[in-house]
């Protein structure tokens, strides 16, 4: 369902998305995440659909499609499984998209076809453990060695999505000295790819939901990384990973519409069969309530991120709405989940029922990508410099 009148090819990517979730996702969703572990064959099938070059130009064998079309498949791709969707949305959203604006053109042919065929899987490492949402505040160095051949990078990333099977990482280090720190302009991008040596997996987080995306700390150890391999200008490295979350939120608010609307879909078919009182809970005016107004909260949240897809697609920035998307549709997506479990009761708190590993999958988009008391600085300082402005 959508308020917002579709194109034919947004509707076809829409079911082509679905089709894919439902016979291909959904089934093993529950066995994924009970093993917390992802089968890569399945990233390299969503790549052969095209749904890991999505926003790619057609020229690096992507499909060159609109941003809402992205986020439609997105959102059913997270109401199969929130952990495809997270693959698929840091993915699509941020080293791609980090690539084919800051790169230079050898690097965009070198890693953006694998990449759009699914062939190469990205990630992104920003924070740190030290470094959360303070993310200026970084502390992995990048020196450029004595011939200038080459940069070395020492430090340790966290919270990397997709990380034990990534193909390629996004890093951003400091390239300023320890005895002149520049704040976020002493931040570079770097293209590092696991081969490179220094390059080592670490801990694999044992996480409440999305247990499936293997989440991993990343250590460099002397890590060699040739010096073609600096990402657009020295110091641009923050601009760039705050440009690419702008995007990377509104997929993170697709991921939790798919959630919410799993959630709200299952509700509305458990009130219909479940029966007490010698009713279907569906006739009390209790659950009548319940079911409502999740359905408006998603809708509004929907409504919300398509008018910024569109916003986006038109050229304009979009920073304080793609958090406004962000934010509202992850709390909607913890709100909506959590009176779906209440429906369910005490089947709502069992793994045998869906509900469950929604309500768990939920939370996260509320942290990752920005906490929602993140999105919150950002709208009211975007709110500030208008005012100021005016
Ligand atoms: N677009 C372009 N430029 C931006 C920008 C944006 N959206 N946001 C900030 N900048 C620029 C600023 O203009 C500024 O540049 P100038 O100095 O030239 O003016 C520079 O970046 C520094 O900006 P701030 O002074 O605003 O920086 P700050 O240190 O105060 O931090 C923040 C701002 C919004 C709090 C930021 O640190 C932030 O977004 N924190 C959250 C980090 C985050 O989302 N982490 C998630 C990591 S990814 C993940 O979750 C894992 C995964 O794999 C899914």
């Amino acid at each position: 369902m959508s308020l917002t009148p579709l194109t034919e090819t947004q509707q076809e990517i829409q079911t082509l998305a679905r089709n894919f979730g439902r016979e291909e996702i959904t089934p093993h969703a529950a066995g994924w995440d009970r093993d917390a572990c992802f089968p890569v064959a399945v990233a390299h099938r969503m790549g052969e659909l095209g749904f890991l070059g999505m926003l790619l130009p057609e020229a690096y064998d992507g499909l060159g499609l609109d941003t809402l079309s992205y986020l439609l498949a997105l959102e059913e791709i997270a109401a199969a499984d929130a952990s495809a969707a997270v693959l698929m949305s840091v993915h699509n959203s941020l080293p791609t998209q980090m690539l084919l604006h800051f790169g230079s053109d050898a690097q965009r042919e070198r890693y953006l076809r694998p990449m759009a065929r699914g062939e190469m899987i990205g990630a992104f490492a920003l924070s740190e453990p030290e470094a959360g949402s303070d993310a200026s505040s970084l502390r992995c160095q990048a020196t450029r060695s004595a011939d200038g051949a080459s940069w070395v990078l020492d430090g340790t990333k966290s919270w990397v999505t997709s990380g034990t099977f990534a193909g390629v990482v996004m890093v951003m280090a400091r390239t300023d000295s320890p005895d002149a720190r520049r704040g976020s302009k002493g931040i570079s991008a770097f293209i590092v790819t696991p081969d490179m040596p220094g390059f080592h997996v670490g801990k694999k987080e044992d996480k409440m939901g999305l247990r499936a995306s293997p989440t991993v700390q990343l250590t460099f150890d002397g890590l060699r990384v040739p010096a073609e391999n600096l990402l657009g200008t020295e110091g641009q490295g923050f601009v760039y990973a705050m440009r690419s979350l702008d995007n990377g939120r509104l997929g993170i608010a697709a991921q939790a519409l798919g959630i919410a609307q799993s959630a709200l879909d299952h509700s509305l078919a458990y009130a219909a069969e479940r029966h007490q009182f010698k009713q279907p809970i569906r006739d009390f005016q209790a659950i009548q309530f319940k079911l409502a107004d999740m359905a408006a909260r998603i809708e509004s949240a929907r409504a919300l991120l398509h008018a910024t897809a569109a916003a986006k697609d038109r050229g304009e920035t979009i920073t304080r709405y793609g958090s406004m998307c962000k934010l509202l549709a992850s709390e909607t997506a913890m709100w909506v989940t959590t009176q779906a479990v209440q429906i369910f009761g005490g089947y709502g708190y069992v793994k045998e029922y869906p509900v469950e590993k929604l309500f768990r999958d939920a939370k996260i988009t509320e942290i990752y990508e920005g906490t929602s008391e993140i999105q919150r600085i950002v709208i009211a300082r975007e709110l500030y410099a208008v005012r100021d402005h005016d």
